[in-house]
């Protein structure tokens, strides 16, 4: 979907800033906002550029560097962390062959921190796009990773 189309969608007004965002991150496979973007959906809104560099910049979930086409974001809040006891982070980067922040060479993830994702309770978790994953094991997570691989998101 063209960015034109993402913005006729929402009124022209600053309340939607987060939502155009999320649907254009969504919409690209390679999950981030361009300079170009910022600067048409600023113009749009009629706000300036960096009040939506700042919300690009706030928001996990938000990039402007291209990353991959599974984000994979482990939550590196207390209880998950408290309750991590095989290390999900290294899982994934032994896993994957790439390390916090990095994206894999054919575009497929990237790994990332996050803030609490609201699973507290199920700790550890972590979220690959839109899809929560809890009570993560050795075993899980690379059963997880290995089902995107094979496309059945
Ligand atoms: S602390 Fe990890 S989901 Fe809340």
């Amino acid at each position: 979907m063209s960015l034109e189309k993402i913005l006729s969608k929402y009124p022209q007004k600053k309340e939607y800033l987060i939502e155009i965002l999320l649907d254009v991150d969504e919409d690209k496979k390679n999950h981030f906002i361009s300079e170009e973007e910022v600067t048409t959906i600023a113009k749009h809104l009629k706000i300036k550029e960096s009040h939506v560099c700042s919300v690009l910049s706030f928001y996990t979930l938000l990039s402007s560097r291209e990353r991959g086409e599974y984000i994979i974001q482990v939550c590196k809040d207390v209880p998950c962390y408290l309750n991590d006891n095989f290390n999900v982070v290294e899982t994934i980067s032994k896993h994957l062959g790439i390390e916090m922040n990095d994206t894999t060479d054919d575009r497929m993830f990237s790994l990332e921190f996050t803030a609490c994702i609201g699973c507290c309770e199920n700790a550890p978790a972590m979220r690959i796009n839109n899809e929560i994953f809890v009570s993560l094991t050795k075993d899980k997570v690379i059963k997880i990773i290995d089902s995107k691989k094979g496309g059945n998101s």
